[in-house]
């Protein structure tokens, strides 16, 4: 008597091997302090404003697990920005441009394991309706950055873009999107979708670092992932490390220094959720589609 959703499941469970590199779940155990110590499996000092904690940017909302975080009886967790959220980073200036809270692996040193190879990136993300983002706005929720910070290998973006001819194919803001290098000019944007609200739109993304492949994969809700681009040339050149959180531009004219310059309203208080983030070993062909 096995429905067909079962049987996938059956399935699923028996092909689910691929090695993990590194598991993000959160047990249910972990404390929003947690990420704040040299225990924590996301770096525990980077990045987040100067003087925040991560016991002050991590929250742990009330929403159903993502589709990968069951199989761990794991917990969402939420990235949150206000006006505290100005990162400055080594020998530079405060970015008082941005607003920035995002989590790396603690593994991820540029160099490591899930730079190597074939590796595929998961996550799941939806909006919190209590910390609304201003779409007017660009954000990054997801990316990875070259390990000498030059560029980012992919973008995952949401909002407004900040320069309408650096993203010719974007109309709507109230999308999450996937964009290639970002030295590219125009930026690549592979895929689209409007950001639903109150549901969970889980991503897997696998990167080629050597063979320069990139594909994405992507589902609602506890639906299995479908491969929805490629596989297709992207430079993935550079390593580097995958961030997860919030990154907000600016707003202001064309040809402002957005790290530094433009306008951020105060009293900020938005967040997004995410759930079910690891990231696997793929140089198999081996892809987690279905927990
Ligand atoms: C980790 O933090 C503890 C204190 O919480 C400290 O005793 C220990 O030396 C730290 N370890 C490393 C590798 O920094
Ligand atoms: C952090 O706090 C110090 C001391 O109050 C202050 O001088 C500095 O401007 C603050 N930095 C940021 C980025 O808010
Ligand atoms: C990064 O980590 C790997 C594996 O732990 C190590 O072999 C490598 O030397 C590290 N690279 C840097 C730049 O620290
Ligand atoms: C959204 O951002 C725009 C541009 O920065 C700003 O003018 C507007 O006041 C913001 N809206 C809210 C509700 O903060
Ligand atoms: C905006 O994007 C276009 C297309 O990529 C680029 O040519 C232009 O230099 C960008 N403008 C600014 C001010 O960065």
């Amino acid at each position: 008597m096995f429905t067909p959703i079962l049987l996938l499941f059956h399935v699923s469970v028996a092909l689910a091997s691929c090695p993990i590199l590194f598991e993000g779940r959160i047990p249910q155990y972990i404390t929003p302090a947690d990420f704040d110590k040299n225990s924590s499996v996301y770096d525990h000092q980077f990045v987040h404003g100067d003087n925040q904690t991560w016991a002050q940017i991590i929250k742990f909302p009330a929403v159903a697990p993502s589709l990968f975080d069951i199989p761990k009886n794991a917990k969402p967790l939420e990235v949150t920005i206000n006006d505290k959220s100005l990162f400055t980073p080594g020998g530079g200036a405060t970015q008082v441009g941005f607003r920035r809270s995002e989590l790396v692996p603690a593994n991820n040193n540029g160099t490591d394991i899930t730079v190597q190879g074939t590796t595929t990136f998961h996550w799941s993300i939806r909006n919190d309706p209590s910390r609304p983002l201003n779409f007017t706005h660009e954000y990054h929720p997801v990316w990875h950055e070259t390990a000498d910070y030059s560029t980012s290998e992919i973008t995952f973006l949401t909002g407004k873009p900040f320069n309408a001819s650096f993203d010719p194919t974007v109309h709507n803001p109230l999308t999450l999107r996937l964009a290639g290098r970002q030295s590219n000019s125009p930026e690549t944007t592979f895929f689209q979708t409007p950001f639903v609200p109150d549901i969970w739109h889980n991503f897997a993304l696998t990167l080629g670092w050597d063979s320069n492949l990139l594909t994405l994969y992507y589902s609602q809700e506890y639906l299995p992932l479908v491969r929805v681009v490629g596989p297709t040339y992207n430079n993935n050149a550079g390593g580097g490390q995958f961030h997860v959180g919030m990154l907000k531009l600016p707003t202001g004219p064309l040809g402002i220094d957005v790290l530094h310059q433009g306008y951020q309203e105060e009293h900020l208080n938005e967040g997004l959720i995410y759930g079910g983030v690891f990231i696997e070993q793929s140089s198999k062909g081996c892809v987690t589609l279905f927990p």
